[in-house]
C-alpha cells in the first residue's frame, strides 16, 4: 500500500490507473479505523480494482466546541489495518493541503434541504463542511464509486443529494451498520465512553429498534409522537441526554404523510462525553 499527503501525486496516480483501464472506488474516513470502516472497505475491493482511502481529520465539520483537536487519531494503526485490507492508496492529506486557504475562506457546498434539521440543527454548520470535503475528495481522486457507511444515515442522504444536484459522475455506494454483539452500533467516539457509560449505550439502539418495531405493527401502532415522547423519556431514564427521537420519510428526512410507508426511526443522544447517533429503517405496514 502506497501512502500519499499530496492532491499532484494521488491524481497521478488515479490516471495511471485509469490508462490501464482500472475502475477506482473511494472510501473516505477520518481515521481511528473499526471494523466499520473495514466493511466499507471490503466493499469498495469487491466493485473496483483499485481502492483508496481517505484518512483526513476534517477542521470544517466540527462545530466550535466540538472535539476536533481531542478526535482519536491512530495514523500508525490504520495504516497497518488498511495495508493488511488490501487498500492500494491511502490519501493522508494535511489540513493546508486540502483548505490552502483556510477553511473559513474556502468555496464551501451547502445541502439547504438536509443541512440545518436533526443532527444539522444541533451542530450549525456541521453538513457544510462535510459535504465540502466530500465534494472536493471526488473532484480531486475522480472515483468510480464512494462507499459511505449507512449508519451515518442524514451524512448518507447529503452526500447522495450533491451528488445529484451537482452532477458528480459517481455512484455512491452504502454499507449497513457494523454493529458490536449488544447493538451499539461501532464509532470511533464510543473511546469516549466509560466502562458504565458503554454497559448503557446499547439501549440507544434497543430503544430505536423498539420504536421500530411498533411502528411496524402499522395502524394499530400508538400515534407517531405519542411513540417518540416515550423513546426519549426511556433514554432520559436511562441517563441519556436526547438531543432528538423522530420518526421521518426515510427518502428526505420530511415529516411523514400518513400514507407514506418508507420511514426512519432516527435518534441522537448524549451519554457522558459521547454524542451518540443511531436509526433504523421501517416499511409501515
Ligand atoms: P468517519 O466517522 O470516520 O466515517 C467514515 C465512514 O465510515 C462513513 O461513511 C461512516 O458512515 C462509516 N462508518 C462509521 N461507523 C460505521 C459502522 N459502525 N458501520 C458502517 N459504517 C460505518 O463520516 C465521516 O468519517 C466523515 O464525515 C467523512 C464522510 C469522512 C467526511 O469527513
Amino acid at each position: 500500500m502506497r501512502t500519499v499527503n499530496h492532491v499532484a501525486a494521488l491524481r497521478a496516480q488515479v490516471a495511471q490507473w485509469r490508462d490501464d483501464g482500472e475502475q477506482v472506488a473511494l472510501v473516505p474516513t477520518m481515521g481511528n479505523l473499526h471494523a466499520g470502516h473495514l466493511a466499507l472497505v471490503e466493499r469498495a475491493r469487491q466493485i473496483a480494482e483499485r481502492t483508496v482511502v481517505s484518512v483526513f481529520v476534517n477542521p470544517f465539520q466540527f462545530v466550535p466546541g466540538e472535539d476536533y483537536e481531542a478526535y482519536p487519531r491512530t495514523p500508525d494503526a490504520d495504516r497497518i489495518k488498511l495495508s493488511e485490507a488490501g487498500v492500494d492508496v491511502l490519501f493522508m492529506p494535511t489540513v493546508d493541503e486540502l483548505y490552502e486557504r483556510g477553511f473559513e475562506a474556502t468555496t464551501r457546498v451547502q445541502v439547504p434541504a438536509l443541512d440545518g434539521i436533526l443532527c444539522g440543527a444541533s451542530r450549525p454548520g456541521h453538513f457544510t463542511g462535510v459535504a465540502t470535503v466530500v465534494t472536493k475528495l471526488f473532484n480531486i481522486v475522480g472515483p468510480d464509486y464512494a462507499v459511505f457507511g449507512d449508519k451515518d444515515f442524514q451524512q448518507l442522504l447529503v452526500i447522495r443529494r450533491l451528488v445529484e444536484d451537482l452532477c458528480i459522475p459517481v455512484d455512491v455506494v452504502a454499507v449497513a451498520t457494523v454493529r458490536e454483539r449488544d447493538g451499539l452500533a461501532l464509532s470511533s467516539r464510543n473511546v469516549y465512553l466509560t466502562t458504565e457509560e458503554r454497559i448503557t449505550a446499547p439501549r440507544l439502539y434497543l430503544t430505536v429498534k423498539e420504536v421500530a418495531d411498533r411502528l411496524r405493527d402499522g395502524p394499530s401502532a400508538a400515534p407517531l409522537a405519542e411513540l417518540v415522547q416515550q423513546a426519549r423519556a426511556r433514554l432520559e431514564s436511562n441517563g441519556f441526554r436526547a438531543d432528538y427521537v423522530t420518526i421521518r420519510r426515510a427518502a428526505d428526512l420530511g415529516e411523514p404523510d400518513p400514507a407514506d410507508t418508507e420511514l426512519v426511526v432516527l435518534a441522537a443522544a448524549w451519554l457522558g462525553r459521547a454524542r451518540l447517533i443511531d436509526h433504523i429503517e421501517v416499511t409501515r405496514g
